[in-house]
């Protein structure tokens, strides 16, 4: 059984990261999405409104999870044999292929690159939370469900 390893902030989760997700179902038995744990960095919602989105989405699809510290420390504490991570631009390339350098380099954990479907590649939680506080529209930016939150959340 192959086990991927989603990790990411998901503050909120974005349709790229939803897409990346999906497809990562797809080619593995098992996929564990864990949001990060970092008290030093300001957050618009809660680790669990985090996950609750993200069960709300993938449903039975996925096992959730949290983490503090080391990556690659969870990875082998739930068992995942790789890291999938989504690519949407050369910048995101080069800052994500460091990380998988340094991941490998500590416990030998390999990441596999998934590329960001074009239509979401210039999707990002930041620019999303800065379009939903201006009052943009989120279509085609986020599912339905963190649209609702967003919502909630910033009126
Ligand atoms: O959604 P994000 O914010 O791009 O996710 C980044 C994340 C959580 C995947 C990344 O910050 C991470 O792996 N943090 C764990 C810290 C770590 O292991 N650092 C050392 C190896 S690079």
């Amino acid at each position: 059984m192959t086990t991927a390893l989603c990790p990411g902030s998901f503050d909120p989760p974005t349709n790229g990261h939803t897409d990346v997700i999906s497809r990562a179902v797809k080619s593995f038995d098992r996929v564990v999405v864990s949001v990060i744990d970092n008290p030093s960095k300001r957050s618009l919602f809660t680790l669990e409104e985090r996950k609750a989105m993200l069960s709300e989405i993938h449903g039975d699809d996925i096992e959730l999870a949290t983490f503090r510290g080391l990556l690659v420390e969870h990875a082998e504490a739930v068992g995942a044999d790789v890291v999938v991570k989504g690519l949407r631009t050369v910048d995101d390339y080069e800052y994500e292929n460091q990380m998988a350098q340094m991941n490998r380099h500590l416990t030998g954990m390999e990441t596999l690159f998934i590329p960001t479907r074009p239509e979401f590649a210039f999707i990002s939680s930041s620019l999303v939370k800065e379009v939903a506080k201006l009052g943009g529209s989120m279509s085609g930016l986020v599912p339905d469900v963190v649209e609702k939150a967003l919502k909630e959340r910033l009126s």
